[in-house]
């Protein structure tokens, strides 16, 4: 078995995955959002802070476990370096006291892997990868090699939801909270312009549109409920047709190189996204592949299910190796 451990942001999970048959044996996860809520977005901290209280207490809990444990997984980036550090030094420790290898798993991978959470891989395949800090499109060739074929140049898919419910004072994670507003709302309403629409560059940019928003909410002085609704429609709409009118373009160049399409990441839970992604695929004869919903944001079981890919391979990582990593490339 491999326990693995995530706590790259302000999830503090734990899971124990079986080896030979990827069966998840325990996972749990306890969520510091309403800690970080009222501040609107994530304090690093209190973050790390609430990771040291609430790591080992799940640990506890696979106790019975050790005994059969042959590795154990960590994310070591990318993310909030205090965050991160908080579970790169519970492995290191258990490495020490259980005599096991480590492997240090990049965060991204493990969304990528969400999709296979007790299941065999399928790939290659073009995936997005819409989460807090990323916004990509990745051509990914199996559970270790990707290409990057476009990335954001400024704020995050996720992110400029959490900015856009923070300006409109709805609290974090921001993205439920818009999404949700926005089923009740009018997304013709405010007409925000889709950004790089006329560029020719395969890349995304959000800061212009968060911009667009503050103005909208600036103008209208006192903001009714209807008017949060609206806003929040609008910016939907603009913010994943700007992620359809890009790959749209990837998918010209690329889409007869693969069969499937997938969307990770905690914003993948968007349902919105999901419905005009599913028939962007249509279109180019994709099939559409999503992680379960429970796997779409932060978790320790997706870090177990690369953990295995690299136990299989023996792809282990030496203690004086093993680092907490901010780096985002
Ligand atoms: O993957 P994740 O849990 O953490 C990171 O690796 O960043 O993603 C969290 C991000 C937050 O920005 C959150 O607002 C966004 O995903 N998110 C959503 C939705 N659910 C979570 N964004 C849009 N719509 C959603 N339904
Ligand atoms: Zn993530």
């Amino acid at each position: 078995m491999i326990l693995s451990i995530e706590s790259s942001c302000d999830d503090s999970s734990i899971a124990i995955t079986e080896i030979k048959t990827k069966k998840l044996l325990f996972h749990k996860k306890i969520s510091q959002e309403l800690k970080h809520s009222k501040y609107g977005g994530v304090v690093p901290e209190l973050a790390a802070r609430l990771h040291a209280e609430t790591l080992p207490k799940i640990l506890q809990e696979c106790k019975m476990f050790f005994p059969k444990l042959k590795a154990i997984g960590v994310t070591n980036e990318p993310g909030l370096s205090v965050s991160l550090v908080e579970g790169v030094m519970m492995a290191k420790a258990l490495n020490i006291a259980l005599d096991i290898p480590l492997i240090a798993v990049n965060h991204l991978k493990g969304h990528i892997s969400s999709l296979f959470i007790e299941k065999d891989g399928i790939f290659p395949m073009i995936t997005l990868l819409v989460s807090g800090g990323h916004t990509q499109v990745l051509k990914t060739k199996n559970f270790f090699e990707y290409q990057i074929l476009a990335t954001t140049l400024d704020d995050s898919f996720g992110e400029s939801f959490d900015k856009v419910s923070k300006m409109l004072g709805l609290g974090y994670p921001g993205g439920p909270i818009v999404e949700e507003y926005a089923e009740k709302g009018d997304e013709n309403r405010f007409n925000f312009t889709i950004p790089l629409y006329n560029s020719n560059r395969i890349a995304f940019s959000y800061s212009g549109l968060k911009n667009q928003v503050r103005l909208a909410i600036k103008s209208l002085n006192d903001l009714n409920q209807q008017d949060k609704y609206d806003i929040c429609a609008s910016f939907q709409k603009t913010a994943v047709d700007h992620l359809l009118h890009k790959l749209k373009n990837i998918l010209k160049n690329y889409s007869h190189e693969v069969n499937l399409f997938s969307i990770v990441g905690g914003a993948s839970a968007n349902k919105y996204l999901r419905d005009k992604i599913f028939n962007l695929c249509k279109k180019f004869d994709l099939e559409l592949k999503l992680a379960d919903l429970k796997y779409c944001s932060d978790n320790a079981a997706m870090i177990g299910r690369y953990a295995i890919e690299a136990y299989t391979k023996q792809i282990f990582t030496p203690l004086e190796a093993l680092e907490a990593s901010p780096k985002i490339f």
